[in-house]
């Protein structure tokens, strides 16, 4: 007997949901990939078939995001948590320090990796205001081996639209989790973006990094094999078993983004999607306020307050009885966020405002 499939509206900050139709591919092709006989989990990384899915996924990635031909594409392991300690290793020579902007946590705790590992300084630390906003100035270091940002602080919801400048010679560097392939992105600014797949293109498990070739030339030599991107970039990602199953599913997340029309439709998706709950929080009469000032507020991840601790409790609790599933803030921040990725729908986002009214309109 079928029964008829209940998807939650998810708003999970990570791990999140996946299209439906992604997720319906790989279900249809667990058991047989392609007239294998076996599952994609199933058959050597070194397969002419596995060979074939990694490289498109590449190719699907290069051409969405327009990376160009002087970049690797690297997936690796370890979480964007072992790129804060990689970043450091790999591309700041011995003796030069790093400057790190510090717009939440994501970006403290790579700048508190950086600094365990040598001389690291923060060109702006936004703690004051409770990590509201992006910074309006930088103090540089023009000498500074890169400058380190996180375009979006997934715990805080504050999103960068601009990017910050570095001074002539100093590469930038971005941890872009939270907000990898939301939006176009000029690669070519970059020295190195890398991203965990967990938010907008795929599972948990993989992390992709976006390294210009020349940067390849400070890799120290004694690193250990697999925190070194030389090795990473030189073995095609396959030095050693790599993530299979999530390589695979962010392939078909490329291909479902093609579908959809590439990243310029994805951002309007997602701009139409943050606008009806921002719209929202500010239409309540100061019920519901945003924790991020208005120019850097995240189209990724929404965060808001309520009038009291009680209330933030109960409106988790029976948005999830209406099967919202993740509204409750990070415990660091508190109050309520709506991660609201990719693959969240626009009819997601208008079940959940419609419930942010009824909501106000009981206990407001
Ligand atoms: C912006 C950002 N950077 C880094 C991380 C750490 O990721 P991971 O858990 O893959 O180490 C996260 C996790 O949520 C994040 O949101």
């Amino acid at each position: 007997m079928s029964e008829t499939l209940i998807r939650a509206h998810n708003f999970n900050a990570g791990p999140a949901g996946l299209p439906l139709e992604v997720m319906q591919q790989a279900q249809a092709e667990l058991l047989d990939y392609k007239g294998t006989g076996m599952s994609i989990i199933e058959m050597s990384h070194r397969s002419k078939e596995f060979e074939a899915m990694i490289n498109e996924t590449e190719a699907d990635m290069r051409d969405l995001l327009n990376i160009p031909s002087s970049y690797k594409v690297l997936f690796m392991q370890g979480g964007a948590s072992l790129q804060f300690a990689m970043v450091p290793m790999n591309l700041r020579p011995a003796g030069a320090s790093a400057d790190y902007i510090v717009t939440g946590v994501w970006s403290k705790k790579a700048l508190q990796e950086a600094q365990k590992l040598g001389p690291a300084r923060a060109a702006a630390d936004l703690k004051a205001s409770n990590y509201n906003g992006v910074p309006a100035s930088l103090d540089l270091d023009s000498s500074a081996a890169y400058l380190y940002y996180c375009s979006n602080e997934t715990i805080h919801g504050v999103e960068f639209f601009q990017d910050p400048t570095p001074p002539a010679g100093v590469e930038l560097i971005c941890d872009t989790s939270s907000d990898f392939m939301s939006r176009p992105v000029d690669v070519s600014k970059y020295a190195y973006l890398y991203a965990g797949a967990q938010k907008n293109v795929g599972p948990a498990g993989v992390v992709v990094g976006i390294l210009r070739e020349d940067m390849l030339a400070r890799v120290p030599a004694n690193l250990p094999v697999m925190l070194d991107y030389k090795v990473q970039a030189d073995e095609k990602s396959l030095y050693n078993t790599p993530p299979c199953f999530s390589i695979y599913m962010v392939g078909l997340v490329m291909k479902w983004i093609k579908r959809l029309g590439g990243l310029s439709a994805i951002e309007a998706r997602n701009i139409a999607k943050a606008n009806l709950i921002y719209n929202a929080i500010d239409a309540s009469g100061g019920f519901y306020k945003g924790h991020a000032q208005p120019e850097a507020r995240s189209r990724m991840n929404v965060t808001f307050r309520l009038p009291s601790e009680e209330l933030e409790e109960t409106f988790a609790k029976e948005a999830k009885k209406q099967n919202m599933i993740g509204l409750k803030g990070h415990r660091s921040v508190g109050g309520m966020r709506a991660s609201i990725y990719n693959a969240v729908e626009l009819a997601d986002v208008e079940v959940l405002v419609q419930f942010m009214k009824e909501f106000q309109k009981k206990n407001g």
